[in-house]
């Protein structure tokens, strides 16, 4: 009689005592993340994302519930919602849920294709001391019911979380802001996403060249948008330096390359949904 089993790729393994069939590793990690999605996956068409971790991510989805929906219920034991109003507005809006009806939220698709739940899109362009956290910032913007018709103002707007998180939201704001290199960051942050394809389109070699007119203070570019990338990535590349010995081996030449590439992944991510 065949052998029934939950795997489908067994390999045969001699121990001291018999022969037996093993499934592989990949295939019991496969089986196991099954069960364990099963298990702690909520249950109900609304749902929590898993990056509401804390109470006070309860407290905000509560907020943005009151600014986009007519009526809800949280059921925090079971991480799942019921609502009535406009699920497409919900789902593109909303900073808490995974799921709206059965179908992912904007934000979780922002979440999944990034892989992190706060450094999608440009803002983890630099890291700026004081930065908000940008689910924090989608939230109040639910909270108050802005939306194309407003404007918004961040007075003291830093590296410009608010002023980006408004733009991706397709919410003109205005910031203000004292520090130049604020300034810089988050000019640029909304400058990126109307960038054409071709203008970030470097080779190492073009890369190692701007890397050495910047050292020489002799970096220009017609492009605005990328004069300050450059910049930009340069400064980042020797804060990390000066920083910490990590990255002796790569060098200051290959950080600076990793960081291009990093911002460039992050602009054909944002492309690839920007109809979204
Ligand atoms: C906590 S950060 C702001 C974070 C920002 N709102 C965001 O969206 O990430 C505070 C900012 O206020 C700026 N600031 C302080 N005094 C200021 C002033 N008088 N005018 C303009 N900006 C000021 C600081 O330089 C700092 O970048």
């Amino acid at each position: 009689m065949k052998e029934q089993t939950l795997f489908h790729d067994t390999k045969k393994q001699i121990t001291l005592f018999n022969t037996y069939n093993y499934a592989s590793y990949e295939d019991i990690i496969q089986q196991y993340s099954k069960e364990f999605r099963n298990l702690i996956k909520p249950k109900g068409d609304t749902c929590f994302g898993f990056w509401m971790q804390t109470l006070a991510d309860l407290e905000l989805l509560d907020l943005e519930l009151q600014g986009l929906t007519k009526i809800y219920y949280i059921d925090p034991i079971n991480k799942i919602v019921d609502f009535e109003g406009d699920d497409d507005y919900v789902r593109n809006r909303v900073a808490h849920l995974e799921l709206v009806l059965n179908k992912p939220s904007l934000y979780c698709e922002f979440v999944d294709e990034f892989d992190d739940t706060n450094a999608y899109a440009f803002h983890n362009l630099y890291p700026y001391k004081g930065k908000f956290y940008p689910r924090i910032v989608r939230t109040l913007i639910n909270a108050f019911k802005l939306d194309s018709n407003s404007l918004i103002l961040d007075p003291f707007n830093g590296s410009g979380t608010t002023t980006h998180e408004a733009s991706l939201m397709g919410i003109p704001s205005i910031g203000i802001e004292i520090t130049p290199i604020g300034v810089m960051i988050a000019e640029l942050k909304n400058e990126l996403l109307f960038l054409n394809e071709k203008d970030i389109d470097f080779s190492y070699s073009d890369l190692i060249e701007i890397l050495n007119a910047i050292e020489n203070k002799k970096w220009e570019d017609k492009n605005s948008t990328i004069y300050k990338l450059m910049l930009i990535i340069y400064f980042d590349t020797v804060d990390a330096f000066q920083r910490t010995s990590r990255y002796e081996k790569k060098g200051k030449t290959g950080l600076f390359i990793e960081k291009f590439q990093y911002i460039k992944d992050c602009y054909k991510k944002i492309k690839k949904n920007s109809r979204k």
